[in-house]
């Protein structure tokens, strides 16, 4: 294989794309940007401005956000991904985003990116590309976990409730949905341990890097 080693990691939410792209940027020696914190940082600075994430210029103003907001703990919580969600689907924020994305793809050496339109827009000549995904019942069971441990207070019910809505949205958007790359290598978590993830992710990704 010749030219940047991007991975392109996609898949929806609580799928386990993140832990995925991280474990592959450290096993490759890879920068990694989680994508959808650009995303959700664009929410929260919405909330901040008292805007309203569904119109386009409100949304749009937002995505001059402060670096500094990218370390805000507040920005993994359910409502700022809520947020996101519906920051994302304006034309306007997907193009604001679009450089600071690109450019960290093509850095040389390579790296490592995890969202959504990864593989399809921001880097489709990426020689590697995973869709991760998993059933609802197993997303919501792992966010469920991921809450309890934090000591929030929400029910499983609401959780299954608030992925399918994100799915859809994100899945049935006008401008680059959610959606797997023709040449995107699928892997179902649903059943896998983190560690078993992790491992086949490994293996697929040096697959596709194999000269
Ligand atoms: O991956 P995440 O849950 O942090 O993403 C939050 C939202 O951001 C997601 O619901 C849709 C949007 N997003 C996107 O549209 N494109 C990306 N590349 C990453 C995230």
């Amino acid at each position: 294989m010749s030219g940047p080693r991007i991975i392109a990691v996609d898949g929806p939410t609580a799928s386990g794309k993140g832990t995925i792209a991280k474990a592959l940027a450290t096993h490759f020696g890879l920068p990694h940007l989680d994508t959808g914190l650009l995303y959700r940082a664009v929410g929260r600075q919405v909330a901040l401005n008292g805007g309203n994430p569904d119109l386009a210029s409100d949304a749009e103003a937002a995505c001059a956000f402060p670096d500094a907001l990218l370390a805000d703990p507040e920005l993994r919580s359910e409502a700022t991904g809520g947020l996101a969600s519906r920051i994302s689907v304006h034309p306007g924020v997907r193009r604001a985003l679009y450089e600071r994305q690109r450019a960290f793809a093509l850095q040389p050496g390579g790296a490592v990116l995890d969202g959504r339109d990864i593989g399809t827009v921001i880097a489709p000549e990426a020689p590697a590309k995973l869709f991760v995904t998993a059933s609802v019942p197993a997303r919501a069971q792992r966010r469920w976990a991921e809450m309890q441990a934090q000591g929030r207070a929400v029910t499983l019910a609401e959780i299954e409730a608030d992925l399918a809505a994100r799915d859809l949205r994100d899945s049935t958007r006008a401008e680059a949905p959610l959606a797997a790359a023709p040449d995107a290598v699928l892997l179902d978590t649903s059943a896998l341990t983190r560690e078993a993830a992790v491992t086949e992710a490994i293996r697929l990704v040096a697959q596709q890097l194999a000269p």
